[in-house]
């Protein structure tokens, strides 16, 4: 559920409200705000930087609207076809974009931070190919599937490894930011970080599709669908691979 922009303060910790509302992270990075661990509320954030909180908001909710309006209305194949094409089949391609404009940026960086973060990067590489795979594989099969009711484990899953890989572009934009602290006007050092930005935006539209669009719009068909009962053989492979993506 999005959190309302009359409502700047919140008992939450940001990092949680942005893990519920991915395109906040690429917002308060594109103002140059960055979430420490022991940050304050997003309004005192905010204005300590110079921005008015509900300004802020005001340019999330509009930047999901804009992302899921033109999706709203259309069949949900249509949807995840997009999805698929949009963001799932590019995705390997990005990752080694931005691996490329980081590595031309090694000389004006800090060795240490660089190394870590194309560590992340690579842990990033490795955690989104599995969950783009069990999407492809089973999630969306099931979605598409006359009995949607069997999903619903299976998009509470995906929905807390969306919420890990918001954590994960969180430490990548702070090992950014310190490998790159030394040089911030090299043009390398700024075509690396405009690459971050743009890929963390775009993972980031990624998350907030399936989770605001197509999941809530599956669960809704699944509550609508005739109460099935859940094939064991699919619950079992679904279950040994939620386990072992997480062992
Ligand atoms: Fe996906
Ligand atoms: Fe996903």
């Amino acid at each position: 559920m999005a959190i309302s922009s009359s409502c700047p303060d919140s008992s939450e910790s940001l990092l949680a409200r942005c893990a519920a509302r991915p395109l906040m992270l690429s917002a308060l990075h594109a103002h140059g705000i960055e979430i420490q661990e022991d940050a304050g509320a997003l309004a005192s954030l905010c204005r300590a930087c110079g921005l008015e909180p509900n300004v802020l908001l005001a340019e999330v909710d509009a930047a999901e609207h804009r992302l899921t309006e033109p999706w709203r209305a259309q069949p949900l194949p249509a949807l995840i076809e997009h999805v698929l094409l949009a963001y799932h089949q590019p995705f390997a391609a990005e990752l080694d974009r931005l691996d490329a404009a980081l590595l031309a940026a090694r000389q004006a960086s800090a060795p240490q931070a660089l190394e870590e973060l194309r560590a992340l990067l690579a842990e990033l590489r490795a955690e989104l190919l599995e969950h783009l795979a069990k999407e492809e594989q089973v999630l969306f099969p099931w979605i598409l599937a006359p009995a949607p009711a069997a999903a619903a484990r299976a998009i509470r899953a995906m929905q807390l490894e969306h919420e890990d890989t918001v954590t994960l572009l969180h430490t990548l934009h702070g090992a950014a930011v310190r490998a790159f602290a030394g040089s911030p006007s090299d043009p390398q050092v700024a075509t690396a970080q405009r690459a971050l930005a743009q890929f963390e935006r775009w993972l980031c539209e990624h998350l907030h599709l399936e989770d605001h669009l197509l999941f809530a719009r599956a669960r809704v068909r699944a509550r609508l669908a005739p109460r099935l009962a859940l094939d064991r053989a699919a619950r079992r492979t679904w279950c040994g691979r939620c386990k072992d993506a997480r062992s």
